[in-house]
């Protein structure tokens, strides 16, 4: 049974959500092979419900008006809200949420499902009932599916997790728990990354050089493994290794780009251990595993300084990101 909503008063509530970046096995998780990816609790998401006479109302910073005229780019956020409603049999009426988000959209930090996953919460929260994951995940990625076409379930899996997430699709998702400390910096390159042209694109590249393609993709599928045993065994030198491999192979698919590229060579050259795009590629982010803490703080300044448009210094140690 899930509690993660902050109790307001008798007829508020709200529902927050963090955010996800995927380590290793994107776009080959699409095709079959695992990923693991890490719950990001820097950055969140906070859904609000209150009583207001009248239709629904939502606020946010891409939209400010009536639920039913929501532009068509929130339509899977509307369905949730929808379907949350029927689920929780109330009127689909006298109800203000307002949404507010740290987490840049458009990057592959999963803002979308994070969206959706604060809004079911506040909701279930503002009716006082309980609710399941399983519950929550269902109603989450209705507007994961209109967001990505065909999404994994990785993001809406990983926000809900406390530790590592190990996914493959058609297998039942398993945890991993990291040993020894691990530290990270993602930045963001200031550019949009379009999952569904990404995923699309790739799919093309594999009908077109089937016997590369399909290499890589297993490539990233063997590196995945051996991430999972340098967590576990607290190999900081191999996993570092090992996410410039990773990098390589998404190369090759064609998901990174210059402005991921000239991050990643920025990182290594200033002493990461690894550095590889995250999420759907094209844009977005990458992340880079710093040599210690204090490499850590120094590798942010810099990338800032180097004009990353955002930075954050993470930690994932035994089950916990910081
Ligand atoms: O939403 P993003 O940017 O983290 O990308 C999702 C990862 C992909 O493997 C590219 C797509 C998917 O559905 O798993």
């Amino acid at each position: 049974m899930n509690v993660e909503m902050i109790p307001m008063s008798e007829n508020r509530a709200i529902g927050v959500a963090s955010s996800k970046l995927i380590l290793v096995g994107e776009h080959a998780v699409v095709h079959g092979q695992p990923a693991i990816a890490l719950p990001f609790p820097l950055i969140k998401v906070e859904s609000s419900v209150q009583e207001i006479e009248g239709p629904i109302r939502l606020e946010s910073e891409l939209y400010n008006g009536l639920l039913d005229e929501a532009p068509t780019q929130l339509s899977g956020i509307v369905q949730t809200i929808k379907e949350t409603l029927i689920c929780l049999r109330v009127p689909a009426e006298n109800l203000l949420i307002q949404i507010h988000s740290t987490i840049p959209p458009g990057k592959g930090l999963g803002s979308s499902a994070s969206v959706a996953i604060a809004i079911v919460r506040s909701l279930f929260h503002y009716t006082n009932t309980p609710y399941t994951n399983e519950q929550l995940l269902k109603l989450a990625n209705i507007a994961e599916t209109y967001a990505h076409g065909a999404p994994s379930g990785i993001d809406s899996i990983t926000i809900t997790s406390s530790s590592p997430v190990w996914y493959q699709k058609e297998a039942s998702v398993d945890y991993i728990e990291p040993k020894g400390t691990f530290y990270f910096v993602v930045a963001d390159t200031g550019m949009m990354a379009d999952t569904k042209s990404s995923v699309a694109n790739v799919k093309e590249l594999l009908k077109t050089a089937p016997e590369k393609m399909y290499g890589a993709v297993e490539r990233i599928g063997e590196i995945t493994y051996q991430v999972r045993e340098a967590l576990e065994k607290s190999s900081k030198k191999v996993l570092g290794y090992l996410l410039n491999e990773a990098q390589h192979e998404l190369e090759l698919l064609g998901v990174s780009n210059e402005g991921l590229e000239r991050l990643i060579q920025f990182a290594r050259k200033e002493g990461a251990l690894g550095a590889k795009l995250t999420g759907a590629g094209k844009g977005g982010c990458m992340i880079a595993l710093a040599q210690n803490e204090l490499h850590s703080k120094q590798l942010s300044e810099k990338l800032k300084q180097f004009g990353a448009q955002a930075v954050w210094p993470f930690v994932l140690k035994n089950e916990h990101i910081e």
